[in-house]
């Protein structure tokens, strides 16, 4: 068995104005017509029906996402009485789906990233799968790194093993790295062999259990009660009585990094190259480079749901502004984002802190 678990409910800032508190990057369209959680969903359809996934989120999304993804029943969408990150979302999820079989393939996947190549993807969830069925395995999947990036985990590969009956190569991870500081980060960059963590996990639901019950035992008992109440009429309670109660932490905190300090061989982390165009669109300025390298091409401008459009002596702006005429003239990398409600202009250099906007609007609202 293999089962999608979609985390949903991060609350990130940095596509404001368009991400708000109800309306995170999950649940926009940001590169394309669907959102990126129901692009999540499609890519997945391959390997699991609709009905099969689960969903983890908060009270303020589940709406929305319910409405989004109708052919995922409503019971499958969890809301978090109170957002504890990612690994007690990751330990509920397994310990759910260990009620009916231990064995089952959990798929972590993050719902705000965009993939490019559908079938490679399909095609290395496949082999993941099967490592994560094989033994005690966990399996993480790592992009080549291009810059210095703090933001990310960092894993560092080690020798490579041959896998399955029509033979792929994993490498054993030797150790993971949960955003570095710059100075470590641009040591992994030039070292050559580590890989940027794309944030999706496969594991069996025995295995994310035991990894837990070594790393992060405090978490055990009140998220097996909460998942002991799945399915029943006091499912509501229990889970707003315990879920408050666990530790504030990320899964690559809590256990990829915690674990793989046990060294190479003994960590059973497996990496396989994340090679289907992985991006997780950090900020407007990395959504306008992936529109311009794949999905279009209009004079090094993006120009987003305008009406109409008139570039003289512009380049590398991106601009969203829905129904209306636009014109560039004389600018050159700015981005400007209008809503109904508000319109930020910043240049592309400044789009990764769009966090302090939001920052700022809040203390003085
Ligand atoms: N249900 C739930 N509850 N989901 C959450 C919560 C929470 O409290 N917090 C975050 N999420 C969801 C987000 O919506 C996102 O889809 C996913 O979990 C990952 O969380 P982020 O907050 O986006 O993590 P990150 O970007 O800082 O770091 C992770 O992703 C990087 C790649 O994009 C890490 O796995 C890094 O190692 C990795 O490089
Ligand atoms: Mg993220």
């Amino acid at each position: 068995d293999f089962v999608p678990v979609i985390l949903a409910g991060g609350s990130g800032t940095r596509f404001w104005p368009r991400s708000r508190k109800a309306r995170a990057k999950q649940v926009l369209a940001l590169s394309g017509e669907e959102t990126m959680i129901q692009q999540t969903v499609e890519r997945l359809r391959p390997l699991a029906q609709d009905s099969t996934f689960l969903v983890i989120t908060n009270d303020l999304l589940a709406e929305t996402i319910g409405k989004q993804l109708p052919n995922v029943p409503a019971a499958r969408i969890l809301r978090e009485p109170a957002a504890r990150n990612t690994a007690p979302a990751c330990l509920l999820a397994a310990a759910i789906l260990a009620k009916s079989n231990p064995q089952t393939v959990l798929g972590i996947f993050p719902s705000d990233h965009v993939v490019l190549d559908d079938a490679k993807f399909v095609e290395r969830m496949q082999q993941a799968i099967q490592v994560a069925a094989a033994g005690e395995n966990i399996v993480v999947l790592g992009a080549p790194p291009t810059r210095p990036e703090t933001g990310y985990g960092y894993i560092e590969e080690g020798v490579a093993v041959s896998f399955g009956s029509e033979p792929f190569e994993v490498h054993a991870v030797r150790r993971f790295t949960e955003k570095p500081d710059f100075a470590h980060a641009r040591k992994f960059l030039s070292a050559g062999n580590y890989t940027w963590n794309s944030g999706m996990f496969l594991w069996s639901a025995q295995t994310l259990i035991n990894a837990f019950r070594e790393h992060c035992n405090s978490m055990l008992a009140p998220i097996l009660a909460i998942a002991d109440a799945f399915g029943t009429p006091d499912f509501d309670r229990v889970f707003a009585e315990q879920y408050p109660t666990v530790e504030n932490i990320s899964i690559d905190f809590a256990i990829l990094e915690s674990r793989s300090f046990k060294g190479e061989g003994k960590s059973n982390i497996y990496c396989l190259p994340a090679d289907f165009g992985w991006n997780d669109l950090g900020s407007w300025s990395a959504l306008h480079e992936h529109h311009l390298q794949h999905i279009q091409d209009i004079g090094n401008n993006n120009v987003v749901e305008s009406s109409s459009t008139l570039q003289l002596d512009a380049s590398g702006n991106y601009v969203y502004a829905p129904g209306l005429t636009v014109a560039l003239l004389g600018v050159k990398d700015l981005v400007v984002v209008q809503t109904d409600d508000a319109l930020l202009v910043t240049t592309r250099a400044h789009s990764q802190e769009v966090g302090r906007v939001v920052k700022e609007l809040v203390k003085h609202a």
